[in-house]
């Protein structure tokens, strides 16, 4: 679309059941924000909306396995999601959420509007019933062998052992995952968009008029569910959580609106509560055909985004999507990134590690926006590698793009006087004016890869463009021609006149750098403005090519670093740390056993009940001793273990027990407890635990540790 009055720009909702990874990062948010951050600067009338999409069986299944309600789901993942993308630098105009009453009621009007205008049909079906459960069941909640690969525990929609999409009538022996029943077939009514009425539509909007501007793995997805003949497709569901289908709705009762029908449309309700926060009109952004709506998703969603909601929005008569740059997946050092297998990098976790480190903060961000932009899976998935994400900080932000801004700095300081020195004309070269045309053209390079969706070639075009300032740099030595100095010990002044167009030049340069740089990493950019002393509105796009953005004469700051080195040690670290993580998740039937008999090894009647009597020699071969807690962790997804360190005298022990519930771990650091020191060595989750502490358990269940009542020595032995 040439000139849009305005944009529309999305990222796919997160479904707010669990934290959410760098791959998603890399897919849906980070080219979005890019996107948008150039749009912004070039003071674009631009709108970009995102939210927690909080309905569904994801957020359902969550709920049971963390054994509580689905809004006490929504709610914490919601927070996190939020914050997390916050800290990383997503500028969303607004973060929404799918369970505000205006969402629903949007909702629950498109749907309204799409029924009573005849377009969708209703149709009776019989479907899987739970009758223990008293309910029908949605396909992730049946469970069963794979007609494919014979794995046993598929899932009603997919096999996650070999990838096949699948329904549930295909499962062979299925099962209910509520009650572990076989499921009965019963009949129940649903409403169905019948896609298959569309298809010409499809055909000629995407594989004719986009064939050309979009991409070539989303228009291969789209053509194959095209050619493999479009089926109606149910869009209400039985489940009570979700969006409620409009009360009055004969044979509505106790239905909501499948979870993919509502999600899109939290697009819009996000639109709609940001014009009401700002006081705005929010219908030409999804009516006026002049507004340029852009989807960023991964390649999991192209289906929903290219032909189910784009149906919904003609019949709905908005406008639809101009483009929808899918990426494909990001691997993460040799294998799939997953957040159930403990595969992955959370972006909670690497916000943590390296962001909320006192070497930490908007450089770190910018290294992941680097890395993450550097590899990002445009065309083919990509691969995650922490030796790779050093390398790309280290050569190119430090090594390149930090280094000449550094460089910069210091020698203006040197051989400048701190100030901008003038240009001499007379003095300028043919290098002078091969650097200044390459800021052109980056300029240019950078902004045709963006429109172009290819935001990893226009990275590259900024990082090459401080290359080449550093050879300029390299080839004009300043430090050089500032040693042919007259009596006085100063340059000459014909030498001082080259030093002051090199550093011109360089300085300029800087200021460009800062221009391009900012829709990729904001962070070093707003430093860049910092160290220039320029506002930044300087960051304006309309000022990039430009050789006059700091005035001669002009001081300014000294330098500060932009980026830090990552070390070898972090690296290792953060490798080790993936192996742990993917470890302990590895055997989840054995470490849900140990924590069981952990737990039972712990006081579990109040009062305490009387045991069977022993010989003196029974209780002999139990060795106790009094040890000092020195440090204790929460074990990761396994919410009542603790991971201690218990000092002993003689050594300090790893012991895993399941108190996590009872105590702060920070709180019970420094106090001495009473050890079982010799029961057999047991991993849990992964770690091996040496040993048991010893717990006493009034009778609300209050467990308190069993200790002396002065304190002895590490060591001491209990009889
Ligand atoms: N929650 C979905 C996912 O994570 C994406 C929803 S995108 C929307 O795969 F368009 F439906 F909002
Ligand atoms: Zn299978």
């Amino acid at each position: 679309m040439t000139n849009p009055k305005r944009y529309l720009i999305t990222s796919a909702l997160p479904y707010a059941n669990g934290p959410k990874h760098i791959g998603h990062l890399a897919g849906a948010y980070l080219p979005a924000d890019i996107y948008v951050r150039y749009l912004r600067a070039q003071k674009k009338d631009v709108v970009y909306v995102c939210g927690s999409d909080e309905h569904g069986a994801a957020i359902t299944i969550q709920a049971m396995k963390e054994n509580t309600t689905p809004r006490a789901i929504v709610d914490k993942y919601h927070a996190m999601l939020k914050s997390n993308m916050a800290d990383l630098g997503i500028s969303f105009d607004i973060y929404h959420r799918t369970s505000e009453p205006i969402h629903h009621e949007t909702a629950q009007e498109f749907f309204t509007a799409l029924n009573n205008a005849g377009e969708l049909e209703q149709k009776e079906t019989e479907q899987y019933y739970d009758e223990e459960a008293k309910t029908f069941l949605a396909d992730r909640y049946i469970v069963g062998t794979c007609p494919v690969c014979s794995n046993e525990n598929a899932y009603g929609d997919q096999c996650e052992k070999c990838g096949t999409s699948l329904s549930p009538e295909q499962l062979i022996n299925p099962r209910s995952t509520l009650s572990g029943n076989a499921p009965i077939r019963k009949s129940t009514t649903h409403w169905y968009l019948p896609l298959n009425k569309h298809e010409d539509f499809l055909r000629e909007w995407i594989l004719k008029e986009h064939k050309d501007d979009w991409k070539t793995n989303v228009l291969g997805q789209c053509k194959g569910w095209i050619e493999a003949g479009l089926q109606p497709r149910a869009v209400t569901r039985d489940l009570d959580w979700g969006v409620a289908l409009p009360p009055a709705l004969a044979g509505g009762q106790g239905k909501v609106l499948y979870v993919w029908f509502d999600a899109p449309i939290g697009y819009i309700s996000a639109t709609k509560q940001w014009a009401i926060d700002n006081d705005k009109d929010w219908k030409p952004y999804w009516q006026d055909k002049d507004t340029k709506l852009v989807h960023f998703i991964g390649k999991d969603n192209i289906v929903f985004h290219c032909i189910i909601f784009p149906v919904m929005l003609k019949l709905h008569g908005n406008i639809l999507p101009d483009n929808v740059p899918s990426n494909e997946f990001m691997n993460l050092e040799g294998d799939k990134m997953s957040t159930s297998r403990g595969w992955s990098i959370e972006m909670e976790d690497y916000i943590n590690d390296f962001v909320k480190k006192e070497n930490g903060g908007g450089q770190m961000v910018d290294a992941l926006r680097y890395y993450l932009t550097n590899i990002a899976p445009e065309t083919k998935d990509s691969e995650f590698t922490w030796k790779g994400f050093q390398e790309a900080v280290n050569s190119d932000m430090v090594g390149k793009f930090g280094n000449f801004v550094n460089r910069t700095f210091v020698l203006m300081h040197k051989l400048c006087n701190g100030k901008v020195p003038a240009f001499h004309n007379e003095l300028k070269d043919a290098e002078d004016d091969a650097m200044i045309a390459a800021i052109a053209n980056a300029k240019k390079a950078v902004e045709d890869a963006i429109e172009g969706y290819r935001f990893r070639d226009a990275l590259f075009e900024v990082i090459m463009l401080s290359d080449a300032a550093n050879k300029y740099m390299q080839k004009k030595e300043p430090w050089i021609v500032a040693k042919q100095t007259g009596e006085d010990g100063k340059p000459t002044a014909d030498a001082q006149k080259l030093i002051d167009n090199c550093l011109h030049i360089c300085l300029q340069t800087t200021a460009n750098l800062a221009i391009l740089i900012n829709p990729f990493l904001p962070f070093a950019a707003k430093k860049m403005c910092y160290m220039m002393k320029v506002v930044e509105k300087m960051l304006d796009w309309e000022n990039a090519g430009k050789m006059n953005l700091l005035s001669v004469g002009y001081s300014l700051r000294a330098p500060e670093l932009l980026f830090r080195k990552i070390e070898d040690a972090e690296v290792e670290e953060q490798i080790q740390k993936l192996k742990v993580k993917s470890e302990a998740l590895k055997q989840p039937e054995v470490a849900k056993e140990t924590e069981k008999k952990e737990s039972s090894q712990n006081p579990s009647s109040g009062g305490g009940e009387a045991k069977a009597e022993i010989q003196f020699d029974d209780f002999a071969k139990i060795d106790l001793k009094v040890g000092t807690i020195v440090s204790a962790e929460k074990v990761e997804k396994a919410d009542k273990l603790l991971k201690l360190q218990v000092d002993l005298g003689f050594e300090t022990r790893t012991i895993v027990s399941g108190i996590a519930l009872h105590f702060e771990p920070a709180a019970i650091v420094g106090k001495q407890v009473t050890v079982v020191t010799n029961l057999a060595p047991r991993k849990m989750r992964g770690i091996e635990s040496n040993g048991m502490i010893l717990m006493a358990e009034d009778a609300d269940g209050k467990l308190k540790f069993v200790n002396p009542d002065d304190a002895v020595q590490n060591g001491s032995g209990v009889s």
